[in-house]
């Protein structure tokens, strides 16, 4: 079955998710290089909750402005056309998902402050890399890779509900990670259902390729750096988060994939400690960006 044949076959079963009529109008302009950023900000001025979650997201840490930003036009004008889609984009999945309940095993608030934490640890691990390691997709793309990485299990919980727990209740108790039973009871994983979501966004195929990879068996994914980059961070963001929550003895990031994205033991070390920095100014900050109910 080839790629495209293979998501539609995703897209028959699952209801995608959508996004706001806004927030795709929004993702189309900024993708057409002859619509300027002030188009932009005047559809996205049009959902006035997009406008307050948008400014607010921009005014969070990860942004690093110096100065208070106060109106999308100003945002679009120092932040640029990527880091504004990767706005729109953040913000409009938190709404679509922000009504799923809370489980033992499936926890939004959780998942998204891993969804954020892998994002960031991306973005981190990519500009370290970027002149390493050209073929690498640039900082920004990468930071959405990171946030849409799971999108899967968001989907996949609000598409099966009651079914997506008792799998994941199985995983959990035959102690297997949940996209092997995915893949057994569904014929697909999360990571299958992200990538199909990113081509119904029509987001970069780098993106929905990455999302699609990020539990495969990495050596097919050898020669695709951002996939590699993409497994790491999530492996470092997943260990970061359980220490932090008290399960000290977690399995260290693949030495393999170190190895082939040229980072250092020492690297790894650093990059470490600037996750668990992340994790604290999220879990400091709920208001601003980690939690789901923030929009
Ligand atoms: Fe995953
Ligand atoms: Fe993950």
């Amino acid at each position: 079955m080839t790629t495209s044949e293979f998501r539609a076959l995703i897209r028959d079963t699952v209801d995608l998710p959508t996004l706001p009529s806004v927030a795709l109008e929004a993702l189309e302009l900024i993708d057409d290089p002859s619509a300027g950023m002030a188009e932009v900000a005047r559809i996205i001025g049009q959902d006035p909750p997009l406008t307050t979650s948008v400014l607010r997201t921009a005014n969070s840490s990860i942004y690093g402005l110096c100065q208070q930003v106060k109106t999308i036009e100003h945002a679009s004008g120092v932040l640029g056309k990527k880091q504004i889609r990767n706005l729109v984009l953040e913000v409009s999945v938190m709404r679509g998902f922000c009504e799923l309940e809370t489980s033992p095993l499936f926890d939004p608030n959780r998942l998204w402050t891993h969804a954020i934490l892998t994002g960031r640890t991306c973005h981190m691990m990519a500009t370290r890399l970027t002149e390493r390691v050209p073929e690498i997709a640039d900082p920004d793309e990468l930071y959405l890779i990171g946030l849409l990485h799971d999108i899967g299990r968001f989907a996949m919980m609000d598409h099966f509900g009651l079914r997506y727990l008792e799998l994941l209740t199985e995983a959990w108790t035959s102690n297997r990670p949940a996209y092997l039973a995915e893949k057994e009871e569904l014929r697909f994983t999360h990571a299958d259902v992200g990538g199909a979501i990113a081509e119904a966004w029509g987001l970069p195929e780098e993106v929905a390729f990455a999302i699609e990879g990020h539990h495969s068996p990495r050596i097919r994914y050898r020669n695709q750096p951002t996939t590699l980059l993409l497994m790491l961070a999530d492996q470092v963001s997943n260990r970061v988060m359980q220490q932090s929550a008290g399960y000290p003895d977690q399995v260290a990031p693949d030495p393999m994939l170190m190895s082939w994205l040229t980072l250092e033991p020492w690297e790894m070390g650093e990059l470490a400690l600037e996750c668990l920095e992340q994790l604290t100014i999220l879990n400091d900050t709920p208001e601003s960006d980690g939690s789901i109910d923030a929009a």
